[in-house]
């Protein structure tokens, strides 16, 4: 990606230690850091409660985390040594952030940093309110320069939650100020979503209910829950994945073409689309969850038998839904939403099948199985498009058959970059396009911040499997069947 220089500055992570951290934020800055953009006037500072650790060993502690990302061992230790500082946050009282802020104060002075400062929450969500109200109680939502305030996922636990989290965010900062993470919006197929859209008037003249007959997400991981039984058991696949992840997909696949590109523009138009959803039925979802199953030739445990697990929970690691959209544009078009953990294989992918032709001409051939064109986007892996046609096969009796049209990123660009280095360039330059607003973040608690009255049962399926039957079920009612491109 081609970057210009971002300003001097000081980041700073709270949550240093966690896994976050170490997987993805260090690595990004490395890399970006690595690329130039981050100048030579820049530091990032580490905030966590682990008061035995300091600057040194915080450096160590990162190089490590480096290494395990593959990064050369000269190059990371010079970088760590030269950019990394640690401050051990003692306790949730203001006095622990008036030290860190006399600490910011220092590396500042110390590198001739003009004040320009990020704070990035790579918290649990229980400790955002916390730190989020003693930035602004202790002054640290003010600077000499830019402050920014960056929030992962998940923001708030239902909308309740999500209002109070925004009012207490703008109590201190300024929308402007804030950049909630969504790391979706930062893949680079997310993003070229809008260029598919906007930059080719042969797609965007379809896209319609007058030519779409039904339109679906599927992010499907083979994964299971692993080691997280803490956080996921208090989340669930609606929580964790459909909330953000794929109603961020959704919002950019059915908005409406925005006045600019600009980030106000972008957002306002997603927000609009979640405002056209009318509310969910316990019909138009259905929730699941894994039983031990064979993938990849592998016996697999269930998600109660993980560790950790409550025996009977009723956590659902699946979860698929009908969205209506009441617009002019989509209305009485489908979009089915589904995410699982354990299914067959990893692959994000959005698929759109339009209307059949009105007429069959080929049913003096017998040839009129005519299937409607398909036009799947892969988010990952092997990302790119297909579209599916019907073509005549060669030979003397008229027979179709339906072949794609491909286009594979990596053979046109080669590897695309991580989703955080994109993310964190962004923020360093003030572009909030690829953020959730604080209306796009209550609009999509609104839709599934759901009654317990209309959850459906939880229905089980086998590890390896794409689902329970049910999901498959939903579709069927409308004469629709869940697409996905064979494996390549
Ligand atoms: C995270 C979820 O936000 O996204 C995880 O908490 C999930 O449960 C992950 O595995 C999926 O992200 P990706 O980029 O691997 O599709």
């Amino acid at each position: 990606m081609e970057h210009g220089r971002v300003p001097a500055n000081l980041f700073v992570i709270f949550g240093a230690g966690g896994d976050l951290t170490q997987r993805k934020l260090l690595p990004a800055l490395f890399r970006l850091a690595g690329q130039g953009v981050l100048g030579e006037r820049y530091a990032v500072l580490a905030v966590a409660r682990d008061a035995s650790r300091d600057d040194v060993g915080f450096r160590a502690l990162a190089r490590s985390a480096l290494a395990a990302n593959g990064a050369a061992t000269d190059a990371t230790t010079a970088w760590c040594d030269r950019c990394l500082y640690y401050q051990p946050l003692a306790g949730p009282g203001p006095d622990a952030y008036r030290a860190l802020g006399a600490r910011i104060e220092a590396i500042e002075r110390t590198l001739g940093l003009p004040g320009n400062r990020t704070f990035y929450l790579a918290l649990p969500p229980s400790a955002f309110p916390e730190t989020i109200a003693r930035l602004g109680e202790t002054g640290l939502n003010r600077a000499p320069g830019w402050v920014r305030l960056v929030v992962e996922k998940p923001f708030g636990r239902d909308l309740a939650s999500a209002r109070e989290l925004n009012a207490l965010v703008h109590r201190s900062f300024a929308e402007s100020q804030v950049y909630r993470i969504d790391h979706y919006l930062g893949k680079e197929t997310v993003q070229n979503l809008l260029v598919f859209r906007f930059a080719n008037t042969v797609f965007e003249s379809l896209w319609n209910r007058d030519r779409v007959e039904n339109v679906q997400i599927t992010v499907a991981e083979e994964l299971g829950v692993g080691r997280r039984a803490g956080y996921y058991e208090s989340a669930g696949a609606l929580r964790d994945m459909v909330q953000n992840h794929l109603t961020q997909l959704l919002t950019l696949l059915a908005m409406e073409v925005p006045q600019s590109m600009d980030a106000d523009s972008i957002r306002y138009e997603k927000a609009k689309v979640l405002r056209s959803i009318s509310p969910l039925l316990r019909e138009d979802l259905v929730l699941g969850q894994y039983t031990a199953g064979a993938l990849r030739g592998q016996t697999v445990a269930g998600y109660r038998e993980e560790p950790g697990m409550a025996p009977g929970s009723a956590t659902e690691t699946y979860v698929a839904v009908r969205v209506e959209i009441d617009s002019w544009r989509w209305q009485g078009v489908p979009f089915y939403l589904r995410t699982g953990k354990r299914m067959p294989r990893q692959l994000t992918q959005i698929a759109v099948t339009f209307r059949r032709p009105p007429v069959c001409l080929f049913q003096a051939f017998d040839a009129c199985q005519i299937h409607p064109n398909r036009l799947f986007l892969t988010l990952q892996p092997d990302e790119g498009f297909a579209l599916y046609f019907d073509v005549k096969k060669p030979g003397e009796s008229m027979e179709l058959e339906t072949l794609p049209l491909h286009f594979h990123y990596k053979e046109a660009f080669g590897v695309l970059d991580d989703a955080y280095q994109t993310l964190l360039y962004d923020i360093l330059v003030g572009d909030q396009t690829l953020f959730v607003h604080a209306e796009e973040a209550e609009g999509s608690w609104r839709l599934f911040d759901l009654p317990a009255a209309r959850r459906p049962t939880l229905s089980m399926y086998a590890a390896g499997s794409w689902g329970p039957a049910q999901a498959d079920a939903l579709l069927a009612q409308r004469g629709h069947h869940w697409d996905v491109t064979t494996a390549p």
